[in-house]
């Protein structure tokens, strides 16, 4: 028995074999790169939902059960014995750092963490109220300018050095930007702190006074980063390796995943969560709202709820939950934002529209309170969703260099147009 599939057109009984090429976990795939060739006619997959559009060895994700996986360790593994910055190494590196590896890593990133000053001029040119997300996509573009005007990158160790470079100055300037918009004074990185707790450090500092940074609210930031690291073809990296499949500069790749990831539907829902959550008010709202929200003539979505993939408990929510009540358990939070969020999950996990649905929390319900408990402001959220997915971007970014024919990315339609104007003869 061959392991392949065969169509038959039952308008003429015509017959097509694709072969089918096996994963290592999770479904196989048909190959139908030769379908149109073969049949002269497309396939139609709205939103790609059943279609694979890569190959790849960096993340696995099985919806029905609740997996994620990063080159083989599973997400509630790392969580709890790993941090950010291991997880960045292991998506870019393809193996856990060493001891020594680790301490190497931390200093090449630190010494990658200054941005140009010229750069800084940059944040001038932005209106007071600019969303943070547009600025920082521009930001990224811009910095393609400063490396490699030629998009010839043909070798693993450029390819490193510009994931290490971005990952390095993503935190950097975020907080420029951040303080600027306040009109505060810029906080460079201090080399003798940590990754994580070198952003908060920032964003809080003063000259003049010095900064309060509590042990469990860096533990917290790293979580939601590590969980933010990369989560196989969704749509902002779909866009990455769209624009990579061009032969473009990564960063223009990035800048571009940037702008997908921006979207409430998408990385934008953790700001879309606290939104909600001040919008609703009070637990007496929220049956309200939950009836909007099942009402099918009401665009009203809960924020932080459903998923593409996950039809069972997104594992990051699930992780994330146990942080904000450990977060929330040593520092203040909005109690009664608290008290919303805590009866809509409640009703969620047991109403027939959402349990049917399959709609249950995601990776962005319990990050937005927690990056609300660290006081990040509500439209940086999702720019810390790019902090913590920009090496798993470079990573599938990297793989798509790697893999030995780049096909440009183009997609067919199924058109439903006038067949010829007839107007043509009369203009
Ligand atoms: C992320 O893909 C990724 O991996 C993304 C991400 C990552 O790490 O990169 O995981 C990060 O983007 C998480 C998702 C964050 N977005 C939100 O929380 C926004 C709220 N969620 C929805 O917009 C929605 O659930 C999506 C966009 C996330 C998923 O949309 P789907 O799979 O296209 O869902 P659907 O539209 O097919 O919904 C199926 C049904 C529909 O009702 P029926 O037509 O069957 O009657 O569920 C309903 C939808 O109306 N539904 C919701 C709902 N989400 C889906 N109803 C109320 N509230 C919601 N949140």
């Amino acid at each position: 028995m061959s392991n392949s599939v065969t169509l038959t057109d039952n308008r003429n009984g015509k017959q097509y074999e694709f072969p089918i090429l096996d994963s290592t976990l999770g479904p196989s795939v048909i190959d139908i790169s030769n379908f149109y060739p073969t049949t002269g006619m497309f396939t139609f997959d709205r939103g790609y939902t059943s279609t694979a559009m890569c190959r790849s060895k960096i993340t696995f994700i099985d919806g029905e059960k609740g997996i994620l996986k990063h080159r083989g360790y599973s997400i509630e593994w790392l969580a709890e014995n790993k941090n950010f910055l291991d997880v960045v190494y292991l998506l870019l590196n393809k193996k856990l750092p060493t001891k020594e590896e680790l301490g190497s890593f931390k200093q090449e990133l630190k010494t990658r963490s200054f941005i140009n000053e010229k750069m800084i001029r940059l944040f001038s040119a932005f209106p007071d109220k600019a969303h943070p997300m547009a600025v920082l996509q521009a930001c990224v573009a811009t910095l393609s300018t400063y490396y490699s005007r030629d998009m010839n990158f043909d070798n693993p160790i450029e390819y490193m050095e510009l994931a290490k470079r971005l990952v390095a100055k993503m935190p950097t300037l975020a907080a420029f930007y951040y303080r600027h918009s306040m009109g505060y004074p810029l906080i460079y990185p201090d080399l003798d702190r940590g990754f994580t707790e070198n952003f908060l450090y920032m964003m809080r500092s003063f000259p003049h006074s010095r900064v309060d940074l509590k042990r469990i609210e860096v533990k917290a930031l790293d979580s939601v980063l590590m969980l933010h690291a990369d989560h196989e073809q969704n749509a902002s990296t779909t866009t990455v390796r769209t624009v990579g499949s061009t032969h473009s500069h990564p960063y223009s790749c990035i800048s571009a995943g940037i702008g997908a990831l921006w979207g409430h539907a998408h990385g934008g829902a953790n700001e879309g969560v606290i939104k909600q959550l001040e919008m609703i008010g009070t637990v007496e709202n929220v049956d309200k709202y939950i009836k909007k929200a099942k009402d099918k003539n009401d665009p009203f979505r809960l924020m932080g709820f459903g998923h593409r993939v996950y039809k069972n408990y997104d594992p990051r929510a699930r992780v994330l939950k146990k942080m904000r009540d450990e977060l929330i358990s040593e520092i203040d939070i909005d109690e009664n934002l608290l008290k919303v969020a805590n009866r809509i999950e409640e009703i969620a996990l047991n109403d027939d529209y959402f349990v049917s649905r399959n709609l249950y929390p995601n990776v962005d319900f319990n990050s937005g309170l927690i990056l609300k408990a660290l006081k990040i402001p509500t439209d940086m959220f999702a720019v810390l969703f790019v902090m913590g997915r920009v090496p798993g971007w470079m990573a599938q970014w990297m793989e798509l260099k790697e893999q030995d024919t780049i096909k440009i990315v183009r997609p067919r339609q199924l058109y439903i147009g006038p067949k010829d104007s007839l107007n043509e003869n009369n203009e």
